[in-house]
């Protein structure tokens, strides 16, 4: 009797997590609908900024021209307007390249291409795609400064990886390391606070080990559990599709068939490590 009860309550439990893929399955379907049309008319937002962004350039060079015949005063109170109206191109440039970021996200997310394993230089790829998440967040936010500090391992062969998957689980921890320090820098900023981001790349008995740790905001034990859910964040709205340690999931345990470990504490540090077997 038991054990039927036992039985029944499992297949509950199955019916209710099918559900709820499907349901997620659709969303990411149709989120990945929207995603690419709207990409289109962003892209043309963001072209004509610039256009008209070179448009003011050459009216100042007009206005600072001798041939022009109009009062200093005025000349004056048009180079202000010209200088505003500049700045706010730039602001919509900006905000549009990062609803771009968002969408691309998205869509990279939901697409459906064959994955590919290469034999792979892991440590210069980690390497590049923690350079350019460094980069990427000096780009987006201003004053934004870090140490870094690498420990690529000596001898480590080709590894068979699909390089674009991988170069993505680097590039999102990066993100989330940069944006916790950022974050922790602007909550304590007469501390002293120096944000450190440590990378770390080893391997022992044909096992791949990467470790990424900051020493930013950690994490609640709400978010702990919450991490892997897709759409979860914590972030503003508009700055994070809550996608990213989603995908980090499907790359490294579906794809790599490796695994995930991480330490938090509030307020502290963040400390990931995945392991991906070398010999797929
Ligand atoms: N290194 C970290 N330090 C502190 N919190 C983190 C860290 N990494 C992830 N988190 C928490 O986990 C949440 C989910 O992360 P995830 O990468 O999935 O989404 P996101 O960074 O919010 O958005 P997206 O990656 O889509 O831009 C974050 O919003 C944050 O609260
Ligand atoms: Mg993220």
């Amino acid at each position: 009797m038991e054990d039927l009860a036992t039985l029944n309550k499992q297949i509950e439990e199955m019916q209710e997590r099918l559900r709820l893929q499907e349901k997620l399955s659709s969303l990411g379907m149709l989120s990945a609908g929207i995603a690419h049309e709207i990409q289109n008319p962003l892209n043309f937002v963001i072209n004509f900024s610039k256009l008209s962004d070179n448009l003011l350039n050459e009216l100042k060079q007009l206005l600072g021209s001798e041939c022009t015949q109009l009062p200093q005063e005025e000349k004056e109170e048009i180079g202000d307007i010209l200088c505003d109206l500049t700045e706010n191109l730039h602001k919509i440039a900006e905000h549009g390249n990062r609803a771009i970021s968002i969408i691309q996200g998205i869509l990279l997310y939901s697409r459906g291409k064959e994955d590919e394993y290469v034999p792979t230089d892991a440590a210069r790829l980690t390497k590049e795609y923690v350079w350019l998440g460094y980069h990427a967040m000096r780009a987006n936010y201003k004053n934004f400064n870090i140490s870094i500090h690498e420990d690529y391992a000596d001898g480590l062969s080709a590894v068979k990886l699909i390089p674009q998957d991988f170069s993505r689980v680097v590039l999102n921890i990066m993100n989330n390391a940069c944006y916790a320090v950022w974050k922790k820098a602007q909550e304590h900023p007469e501390d002293g606070y120096q944000p450190i981001i440590r990378i770390k790349l080893a391997h022992e008995d044909n096992i791949l080990t990467l470790t990424i740790e900051d020493n930013g905001v950690g994490m609640s034990r709400e978010v702990q559990q919450k991490l892997f859910e897709a759409f979860f964040t914590t972030k503003p709205v508009g700055q994070g599709t809550g996608l990213g340690m989603s995908i980090v999931k499907d790359i490294i345990e579906h794809k790599h068939h490796g695994s995930i470990h991480f330490t938090s504490e509030e307020g502290q540090y963040t400390r990931f490590t995945f392991h991906i077997p070398m010999n797929l």
